[in-house]
């Protein structure tokens, strides 16, 4: 299973840093949507779900934070510990955040609005779609 990251491109000086995300640039789809979880409690695991259809890329954008990501078949754990790491997640797999430090934020670039309907959240349903587990 690959692991796509990519090192966001920074834009530093001695005041300090940023980046800058540009959608089928930076980003490799159209972005339809933003959103970031915080203040996430110790011992949180969050996700627990695969999308049908959409792609996301998640940064890190302050703290540290441990993906699993997993497509029915093998499964990978990345830490995001920087704001200039993009983890890529495609559709079909089944991902989950854990191991938030204190006061991380993770951010996270959706090529769709939010639609109930193309999250999986059980996990033998997941397998099924992906063709993993007999009916
Ligand atoms: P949820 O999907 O459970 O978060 P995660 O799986 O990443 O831990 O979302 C938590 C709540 O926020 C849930 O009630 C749905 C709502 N929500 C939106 O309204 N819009 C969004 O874009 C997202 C991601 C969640």
């Amino acid at each position: 299973m690959e692991i796509k990251t990519y090192r966001l491109q920074q834009h530093g000086d001695e005041r300090g840093h940023l980046v800058s995300l540009e959608e089928k640039i930076d980003v490799p789809f159209e972005i339809k949507r933003v959103y970031y979880m915080f203040d996430t409690r110790p011992g949180v695991v969050r996700g627990m779900h695969a999308h049908k259809s959409l792609e996301q890329l998640l940064v890190c954008v302050h703290g540290s934070v441990k993906i699993l990501l997993d497509d029915g078949e093998e499964k990978r754990t990345v830490v995001l510990d920087n704001p200039y790491e993009g983890l890529y997640v495609a559709n079909n797999m089944w991902r989950e955040m854990s191991e938030f430090t204190e006061g991380a934020v993770l951010m996270v670039f959706a090529s769709k609005y939010y639609d109930e309907d193309d999250y999986i959240r059980d996990y033998d349903e997941f397998l099924r779609f992906v063709g993993k587990k007999q009916v």
